[in-house]
């Protein structure tokens, strides 16, 4: 397969980025809309959710990823593979994020995972992160209970600063006493975490669940 050429990371912050983009009918994309849903929000190339898609042929697959050539590039691989529960959707997720949940059926999203998602980890870039306060805050306001939320960073302070965002909002509770999870609890590793691993670095885990909900709606 042709490969397209990709830009290592963009600016978030960027004007081009600011706009919210127009969602698809998911209805039309995922024949069974009824089944079980799994967001992976940041997910680059997004061969951790091609894999889960693969393995968990009743569970519905979304990637949002905020480079779009990749998102073209995993279509083309997903079609390739003839997978219908699986699909990659481009967009800044700070800007889409509660437009984008308006859009899925919450009662069915089981899980929610955000995987090394920053390349931003000098401090002068705090304000490019995923996972801010008013991030997490969105939500609170439209996941339901029992949704839960997998993050993971090879970064501590990043790691340490998502679990704070989480942990100061009542939402959310970590399911773990420990202040680390010892094991992914998927059985397919992102490209980042391989990466990682190969390294003999250290991957600082985290799950949390909703605890109660707010619904704006
Ligand atoms: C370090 S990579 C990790 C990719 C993958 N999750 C993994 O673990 O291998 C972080 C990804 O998040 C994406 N990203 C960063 N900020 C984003 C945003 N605001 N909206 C959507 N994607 C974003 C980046 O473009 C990049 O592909």
């Amino acid at each position: 397969m042709r490969k397209i050429r990709i830009r290592q990371h963009v600016n978030p912050l960027a004007r081009k980025f600011q706009q919210s983009v127009t969602l698809p009918d998911w209805n039309s994309i995922y024949p069974n809309f009824n089944n079980l849903f799994h967001l992976d929000i940041g997910c680059a190339r997004g061969q951790f959710i091609l894999a889960m898609a693969q393995l968990n042929p009743k569970i519905n697959f979304l990637g949002v990823e905020i480079r779009e050539s990749l998102v073209t590039e995993s279509n083309l691989e997903r079609d390739h593979l003839n997978l219908t529960n699986l699909h990659y959707f481009y967009c800044n997720i700070n800007i889409s994020l509660a437009e984008l949940l308006t859009s899925l059926p919450l009662a069915q999203l089981k899980w929610i995972t955000i995987q090394f998602p920053d390349p931003w980890f000098k401090k002068k870039h705090n304000k490019r992160r995923v996972v801010t306060a008013e991030f997490v805050n969105i939500l609170a306001q439209y996941l339901f209970p029992e949704t839960k939320i997998f993050i993971q960073s090879d970064v501590q302070e990043i790691a340490l600063e998502i679990c704070d965002r989480f942990e100061e909002n009542p939402h959310f509770q970590r399911q773990h006493s420990q202040p680390w999870l010892e094991e992914n609890p998927f059985p397919i590793a992102t490209e980042r975490e391989i990466a990682t691993l190969n390294k003999n670095e250290p991957v600082y885990r985290a799950l949390y669940s909703v605890i109660s909900e707010i619904h704006p709606f």
